[in-house]
């Protein structure tokens, strides 16, 4: 069962920290009006053709990789529970001309409630590990895809979760764990121009979240078990050896395109999961 009281002090944190991650990017709009984009390579790749395809982002935050969805010829909805985000997603979609809807909800709430179809379900860096419940997430995807459509994922690898800088093992790789910070931090701040591609600026300096989140741990079969569980079949499952515009750890090496690797001299570990899981029934 979701827990929604950890849901609602997420959505405390994430306010403040959506506050502090834009104040670090410059003028958003402009960078969209003059044709930007912030999907990665890699995304593009597993969503193939979307174009005319209706399409649901689920933790969307302030709504860029939404509207550059929406640039690719989607009709988009994107869903978080964070009241700053989606007030600066709108503001964002009517300043850059950009057609988007965005609703706040807790997804489990929405993904229930709405009598909304979809044809693709996507949701990204960052997402699932703020889910208590997978079953419960799959169920409700499934319930809003459309005969054919596709889930398509692609987040931080379950095995990246289980570091803390100077990769010391720290963390449960699966189950739920559920484990309590000090509250969402400003990694835009500390990716710098990685995160911000119309621009790095000062922005809010120094910020604390006052705010506590709760976040949780899942293993990779956790997550297929779920998919498949709700009745969606797989696809393509894939891991990545570089992490996409994060560097979470001080000594991970840069690669061309804004993506991170293992420090030179370690060995190689997936650092992102991507999943295609489909409706479609048949071979
Ligand atoms: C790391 S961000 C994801 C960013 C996203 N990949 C993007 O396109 O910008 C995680 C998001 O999950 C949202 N979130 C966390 N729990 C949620 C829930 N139960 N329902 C809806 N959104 C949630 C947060 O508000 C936050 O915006």
């Amino acid at each position: 069962m979701p827990q929604k009281d950890l849901h609602e002090a997420n959505r405390q944190s994430w306010n403040l920290a959506t506050e502090a991650h834009n104040s670090h990017k410059h003028d958003q709009a402009a960078f969209f009006r003059a044709g930007g984009s912030t999907l990665f390579s890699d995304e593009i790749e597993l969503l193939g053709d979307i174009h005319g395809k209706a399409l649901l982002h689920l933790q969307c935050n302030a709504g860029q990789d939404t509207l550059s969805l929406a640039r690719l010829g989607a009709s988009v909805t994107g869903v978080d529970i964070s009241d700053t985000a989606i007030e600066f997603a709108r503001q964002l979609a009517a300043e850059s001309g950009i057609q988007a809807a965005f609703e706040r909800a807790d997804i489990f709430d929405w993904l229930e409630m709405t009598s909304e179809t979809f044809d693709i379900v996507f949701t990204s860096y960052g997402a699932l590990a703020w889910l208590d419940d997978l079953k419960a997430w799959a169920r409700g995807i499934a319930r809003v895809l459309k005969p054919n459509g596709r889930l398509v994922l692609i987040d931080f690898h379950p095995i990246f979760g289980v570091f803390e800088e100077g990769w010391r093992l720290t963390y449960d790789y699966m189950g739920g764990t559920q484990l309590t910070f000090g509250g969402v931090g400003d990694y835009v701040a500390l990716s710098g121009s990685a995160l911000t591609p119309s621009g790095y600026l000062e922005g809010i300096v120094e910020f604390r979240n006052p705010h506590p989140s709760h976040e949780f741990c899942w293993g990779v079969s956790d997550i297929v078990t779920a998919i498949l569980e709700a009745g969606m079949r797989l696809v393509q499952l894939r891991e990545y050896p570089y992490s996409n515009g994060f560097k979470r750890f001080s000594d991970m090496r840069e690669l061309p395109g804004h993506r991170y690797a293992m420090p030179v001299g370690m060995p190689q570990l997936p650092l992102m999961l991507g999943i295609v899981a489909s409706t479609a029934t048949g071979a």
